[in-house]
């Protein structure tokens, strides 16, 4: 599989290379015409201008002027590996996901690795979550794994994510990263603090995209064969263990390779050191969920591994770095709705979102039909759809067959009612409002942060400290003030110890650093 061209998959119709008079491979217009000159423009004699005639130039600037597509509005710099799934652990107990049904059993993979708010020439090092994205290029179709490296998100409701990347990219005057909004934005809504700790704890800069773990971080629900749903947590633990970076290294590096986990990535793939992660899932019976003593499906929160331990599912390896990184890494487009049967949502309002949010995104980014850009086609299970038509419609559009359903005629797609795609459940009625979510779970936003800076060693501590310090510096006082009572709601230590960082910093100004 993908073992070919530049968009990944083997194509037989192109193997053959077309050579020209010398023997040499002909080098042809988009059209397919051969080019007899690249070097020098069609002119009216040695110094005359230029002629509508040559095509090839005309051409030439005119595709180069197409060059680009919207990047990513997040996650826009990222690197793409190939690789395979193998299940290790049996899960038929859990879930029904043909891709999962025996130990032992392979599927192809495509993963993707990011920071969330730079640019696509952004730094890798910079303080960031990272994306962890792994499409599953299953018999049942693609499964879209579309997790982070960290286990929390900073908000429980979506309508406010516009507004969360807003205050993290650049102002909107000044075109720069701006403390102010960034911290205006989180110290307004507490719920942030969790995943703020992690962002500006050791792990807040991991070295590289191999030694940082991934989570799916929402709950999602599994169902087995029988019929048998459970909530579950997605977890990839990297096989080459968690390696982070410290500040100053972030910053040296950012200055001198800014490229850093990208080549890290790409070369150890290349020198066979092929990095992996052990897929393992934490499971709670649909009971639990009402009585756990927080909302499970809240995003901001983790559930405890005493009461929900991982258990095996198996092993991630990329063992093949992308011909092209356009066509294959640019163009992928990862969706948490791309899920197989067995593998289904949750109440989590987040992810609910998310399930629309990620192929409007596609649509706008690489057209209509993102889907038949073949690093996004499962090999392993035809589309057979009654969809035609749009801009760059590139396969044969169902040829001359009915466009319609339901239709009379014999040998054509008809819906399979034994591959239900939902496992039935009851949702209770309500008034429809407004609702902070889970309205019946008390919040509580400073519990887990609090046990995460609790638990941490005094060097994560200090470290910590040092990061938010560094970066809440260059905000307005009644911002950082604002931001201080959250963490001092948290832990008064946490609180205290910035107050004294950033008082340190007052005596010894440094200046605001963009990937600090
Ligand atoms: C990328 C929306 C939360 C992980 C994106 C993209 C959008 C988006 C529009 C760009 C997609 C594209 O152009 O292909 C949202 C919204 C969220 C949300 C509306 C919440 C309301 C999250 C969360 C996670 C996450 C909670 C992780 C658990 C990612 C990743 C990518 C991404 C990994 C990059 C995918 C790739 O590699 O192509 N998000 N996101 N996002 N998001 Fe989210």
């Amino acid at each position: 599989l993908f073992g070919g061209d530049s968009n990944g998959k083997s194509s037989s119709k192109n193997e053959e290379i077309r050579r020209g008079s010398s023997g040499e491979p002909l080098y042809t217009t988009l059209a397919g015409h051969p080019v007899s000159d690249d070097n020098n423009s069609l002119t009216v004699g040695e110094s005359g201008t230029l002629l509508f005639e040559d095509l090839h130039l005309l051409e030439k600037l005119a595709h180069f002027n197409r060059e680009r597509v919207p990047e990513r509005v997040v996650h826009a710099k990222g690197a793409g590996a190939h690789g395979y799934f193998e299940v290790t652990k049996d899960v038929s107990d859990l879930c029904k996901a043909k891709f999962l049904s025996e130990v032992g059993k392979k599927t192809e993979v495509f993963g993707r690795w990011s920071t969330v708010t730079g640019e696509s020439g952004f730094a890798d090092t910079a303080r960031d979550p990272r994306g962890f994205s792994i499409k599953f290029y299953t018999e049942e179709g693609n499964w879209d794994m579309v997790g982070n490296n960290t286990p929390v998100f900073f908000i429980r409701d979506p309508i406010k994510f516009p507004d969360l990347i807003h205050s993290q990219k650049r102002n909107p005057q000044t075109h720069m990263k701006d403390p102010n909004a960034f911290w205006d934005f989180l110290s307004l809504v507490p719920e942030s603090l969790h995943q703020v700790l992690i962002t500006f704890s050791p792990r807040g800069v991991p070295d590289g995209h191999r030694h940082m773990h991934g989570y799916g971080s929402h709950t999602y629900k599994w169902v087995n064969s029988e019929g048998k749903a459970h909530w579950v947590k997605f977890h990839f633990l990297s096989d080459q263990g968690i390696k982070n970076l410290t500040h100053e290294q972030s910053v040296e590096i950012a200055g001198i390779n800014p490229d850093y986990s990208t080549e890290d990535l790409f070369q150890n793939i290349q020198n066979g050191n092929y990095p992996s992660w052990t897929f393992k899932v934490q499971v709670m019976p649909l009971e639990d969920a009402p009585k756990y003593r927080f909302d499970p499906f809240d995003l901001t929160k983790v559930w405890s591994h005493k009461d929900y331990p991982l258990r095996e599912v198996g092993k991630l390896v990329f063992n093949r770095n992308p011909t092209n990184y356009f066509a294959e890494v640019e163009q992928v487009a990862f969706s948490p709705a791309h899920m197989v049967s067995g593998i289904e949502a949750s109440p989590d309002r987040v992810l609910q979102s998310r399930l629309f949010a990620y192929d409007d995104a596609a649509r706008y980014r690489a057209g209509g039909n993102y889907l038949q850009i073949p690093i996004n086609q499962c090999p392993f299970a035809k589309v057979q759809t009654y969809a035609r038509d749009g801009f760059m419609t590139v396969n044969n559009n169902g040829g001359s067959k009915p466009n319609y359903y339901p239709n009379s005629f014999e040998d054509l797609p008809r819906p399979d009612p034994q591959t239900p795609d939902v496992h039935p459940y009851k949702l209770e009625g309500g008034v429809v409002g407004r609702y902070p979510p889970r309205k019946w779970v008390e919040q509580d936003d400073y519990e887990q942060p609090r046990a995460l800076w609790q638990g941490m060693s005094a060097e994560d501590q200090e470290m910590t400290v040092k990061n938010i310090a560094g970066h809440i510096q260059g905000a307005k006082e009644f911002i950082i003030k604002r931001q201080i009572a959250v963490f001092r709601k948290c832990d008064e230590s946490l609180a205290s110890k910035v107050e004294e960082a950033l008082d340190m910093k007052k005596k010894s100004p440094e200046p605001y650093t963009m990937v600090a």
